[in-house]
């Protein structure tokens, strides 16, 4: 059974349950295969995502961080997980890294946060902010998957190396070494660079990741 399959198993179980069901002798009475694609409107994914209990962060999270932004952006940020700051509001990128990443998108292209689209490669706080496992990213991945596609921007900016690793399925290259090379996801011109969570423990890397943003604003043509 696919991860989308048991997300919608499990939707159906939920929907049971709160009707009074405890018990199924016979599962594929109530669960019939049809109908397995994700929404493609943003707030019926929302709504589904909000939802999710396919991994055990959601026993820890206080909000689940969907993303925010301007749906039809040309530019998109992915990021790795919510931190404490954006668990506790339920919004993308408000902490530290976060007015970072602001800073960024205002000074170098001349916009506003509201302007492009911020997400997660996990949309539930890992505890103690470590870095998210290969079953939560594999329970929650479809999920950006989709808002992608849903947005569909011009230029894809991967945030850091667990953005990088999970969107282009190369877990050997590092960040380093392919930061600001433009890459393809699907039709999309992909754009690793630097997490700002990074930056604010290494600020001299800000030069590198300035030069990235360079790049990524001659492919919007900004
Ligand atoms: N770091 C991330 O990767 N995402 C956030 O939303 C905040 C910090």
């Amino acid at each position: 059974m696919t991860n989308l399959e048991k997300l919608k198993l499990l939707k159906l179980l939920y929907q049971h349950k709160s009707m009074g069901f405890e018990y199924f002798s016979d599962l594929k009475s109530i669960y019939h295969k049809r109908d397995l694609a994700l929404p493609g409107s943003m707030d019926e994914l929302k709504t589904i995502v909000t939802a999710c209990h396919m991994c055990s962060l959601s026993k820890t999270r206080k909000n689940v961080v969907f993303g925010d932004g301007n749906i039809n952006a040309d530019l998109m940020f992915v990021g790795e997980g919510p931190g404490a700051n954006e668990d506790e509001s339920g919004h993308v990128f408000v902490g530290r890294a976060g007015e970072l990443l602001s800073k960024i998108i205002e000074n170098v292209f001349n916009l506003r946060r509201d302007d492009v689209y911020i997400a997660n490669i996990v949309k539930c706080r890992p505890p103690l902010n470590r870095v998210p496992n290969m079953d939560e990213v594999s329970a929650c991945k479809d999920f950006i998957l989709q808002q992608i596609r849903i947005v569909n921007p011009k230029v894809l900016v991967a945030l850091g190396s667990t953005a990088f690793h999970h969107l282009t399925g190369d877990y050997e290259t590092k960040i380093s070494r392919v930061r600001g090379e433009v890459l393809k996801f699907g039709g999309i011109d992909l754009v690793p660079t630097f997490h700002p969570s990074f930056l604010l423990r290494n600020p001299s890397s800000k030069k590198e990741v300035f030069q990235d943003m360079l790049t990524v604003k001659r492919l919007l043509a900004l």
